[in-house]
């Protein structure tokens, strides 16, 4: 991707919409040598309603930039705290993409759920930076990249690592695997054969706790590093891979449903466990889950709940019993949460490219 010297330098402008994502198998800890490659192999479906769109218009200079030159707005306000995460992201992709190089970048962000929900915002953020970033080098040098997703996938997770599973519909499987031979550490690829009955899987992201995390998932990553049980849960996240990307194709329930819980429950079993020893569970998660258990005992409905790292509770669900579990979760679980508020999503969508009209 090197830059044309006969090209006029012009503006270039980018937009992308991209979906969060929820992880069935969790990303916990980082290995120790490269940038941001899991200690475990992770899988994740994307979140189609609950997105990120980023433009990012880069304003050429007349000078050579030393380092990546930015402005950064979340719905149309500066946003000091973002800076350093989308800085660092920046100074990782410099080498390769010279268009930073005689570009100042005005970057926009807007997630269509509030900021503040306690919903995770960089999964997506980052992946419709990194595939506005890819294509901004395209436009630059004028040829376009063999595997543009690809090299968004692996851009993306060195803003944020679970980033790069937010770039397709089918689940992204993201940390080498002996599963899945083209995974790998660099970027998330696509989970083939998973079967039709997922499809109409849906979440409902119960709020708990709407405020910013006490902890941050960097800090909690690194936690891992010094955590005597951190082996243990490697072998373990292997495991649950085996069974959820099985579970996917036969459509298991069983055991898919007690592999993602586990995986949530092991989640904040290792924040629990770590030298810091932290708790971002509430006491609500908690009622949460001991009323989704017990649904689901009474009604064999098919549904589990799965964590982030943070209070709110994930009710995954097959959507084509909706009725049944909006019902459920109207009467018995909106109490609980902070101001009754609740997200749905559909399971799986990808990123859109957004044409200048609708950005
Ligand atoms: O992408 P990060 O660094 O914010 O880490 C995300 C970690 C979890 O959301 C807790 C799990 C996952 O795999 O998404």
């Amino acid at each position: 991707m090197e830059r044309n010297s006969t090209k006029l330098v012009t503006k270039l402008i980018s937009s992308y919409k991209s979906p969060s994502n929820i992880a069935l198998v969790k990303y916990w800890g980082k290995k120790n040598k490269g940038i941001q490659l899991p200690a475990n192999a992770s899988i994740s479906f994307t979140l189609s309603d609950l997105c990120a769109t980023t433009i990012v218009e880069a304003m050429p200079c007349e000078e050579v930039l030393k380092e990546p030159s930015f402005m950064f707005q979340l719905n149309d306000l500066p946003k000091a705290s973002f800076e350093p995460k989308i800085k660092a992201f920046l100074k990782r992709i410099w080498d390769n993409y010279s268009f930073l190089k005689s570009h100042r970048l005005l970057i926009r962000s807007s997630n269509n759920f509030p900021h503040g929900a306690g919903i995770a915002s960089s999964a997506a953020g980052f992946s419709a930076l990194a595939l506005c970033m890819v294509d901004l080098q395209e436009q630059f040098s004028g040829t376009p990249l063999i595997d543009s997703k690809r090299e968004a996938s692996r851009i993306s997770r060195l803003g944020s690592g679970s980033a790069c599973r937010s770039m397709f519909s089918e689940p992204g499987v993201w940390g080498k695997t002996k599963d899945i031979e083209e995974a790998c550490d660099e970027y998330a690829v696509p989970m083939t054969g998973m079967h039709e009955s997922f499809k109409s899987w849906k979440d409902i992201v119960l709020i708990v706790d709407a405020s910013e995390k006490s902890v941050s998932s960097t800090e909690g990553h690194q936690q891992l590093n010094n955590n005597i049980y951190a082996e243990s849960r490697y072998l373990s996240a292997k495991k649950s891979l085996d069974l959820v990307l099985d579970a996917l194709k036969k459509h298991n329930l069983p055991a898919f449903i007690h592999t993602v819980e586990s995986e949530a429950l092991q989640l904040h079993a290792m924040m629990m466990v770590s030298p810091m020893h932290y708790i971002l569970m509430e006491p609500n998660t908690l009622a949460i889950i001991q009323k989704i258990w017990a649904f689901r005992e009474e009604t064999h409905l098919p549904l589990c709940f799965t964590l982030d790292a943070g209070a709110n509770v994930h009710l995954l669900y097959d959507g084509r019993e909706e009725d049944k579990i909006i019902n459920f979760v109207e009467n018995e679980v909106l109490p609980l949460c902070s101001q009754k508020q609740y997200f749905c999503s559909d399971l799986g969508g990808e990123p859109i490219k957004l044409n200048d009209i609708e950005k």
